[in-house]
């Protein structure tokens, strides 16, 4: 499963990917707005972090078909291979999509609450789609639940299409979806901390550490070995 930061905050990014196994990152409009900052600039910045290799999502903002294809062509442009244009899954995004798809443009779609939605976005021809868990569980409905639908959907149908699970709170609703085998998650950075937070561990760690110092008197391996 592909692993992505969905946030623009550059102190949170680079801390991030000198950590964990990233593939990239995610944006949306709401994302940028927090950090106050210009987008053009921050969208290089994060992409001058992650490196060519690393992926970055870029949500096209114009509201009609015309406007979100040209807003592709310039995100594409601009930022690289490496890069995928976000556009909601809409009756204009699923055009835009069609029309970016022979282009060579890669998209997701995005804003996805409905696994109906989902379906018309990998027909278009997007590459992800983006559903939004617990933007769905706070509707009183099982965002999980959605995600699997829709991998049992592109399976069903063969669409060669894979799912960006996005807008979770907690590490079991990503657990759930990584053991059900769908390809991405994007995650923000508390959500990809609490993989990891966990009291026995850190007393696991810090056990091995002082039983090695309370034997050598030291901290490393390298400074025992001949
Ligand atoms: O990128 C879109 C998605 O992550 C939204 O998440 O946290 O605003 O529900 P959230």
């Amino acid at each position: 499963m592909e692993l992505y930061i969905d946030d623009a905050e550059i102190k949170t990014i680079s801390r991030l990917i000198d950590l964990y196994p990233i593939d990239g990152v995610t944006t949306n409009p709401s994302i940028l707005a927090r950090t106050g900052k210009d987008p053009a600039e921050v969208l290089q910045e994060i992409r001058d972090i992650i490196g060519e290799d690393r992926t970055l999502f870029i949500q096209a903002v114009a509201p009609d078909t015309e406007g979100i294809v040209e807003d592709a062509r310039k995100i594409s442009e601009v930022f690289g291979k490496n890069t995928i244009v976000k556009i909601a899954a809409v009756p204009e995004g699923f055009k835009a999509m069609s029309i970016l798809k022979k282009e060579g443009i890669r998209t997701c779609g995005t804003v996805v609450y409905t696994p109906l939605q989902a379906y018309l976005a990998a027909k278009a021809g997007a590459e992800y789609v983006a559903p939004y868990v617990n933007r769905i569980d706070n509707m009183g409905y099982e965002g999980v639940a959605t995600v699997k639908k829709i991998q049992d959907i592109f399976d069903s149908n063969g669409y060669d299409c894979k799912i960006l699970g996005a807008s979770f709170r907690n590490c079991n609703q990503v657990l759930e979806l990584c053991t059900y085998g769908i390809g991405a998650v994007t995650c923000s950075a508390d959500v990809i901390d609490s993989f990891v937070r966990n009291a026995a561990i850190d007393a696991a760690v810090k056990d091995f550490a002082d039983d090695f110092r309370k034997l050598t008197g030291k901290d490393s391996m390298r400074e025992v070995l001949k």
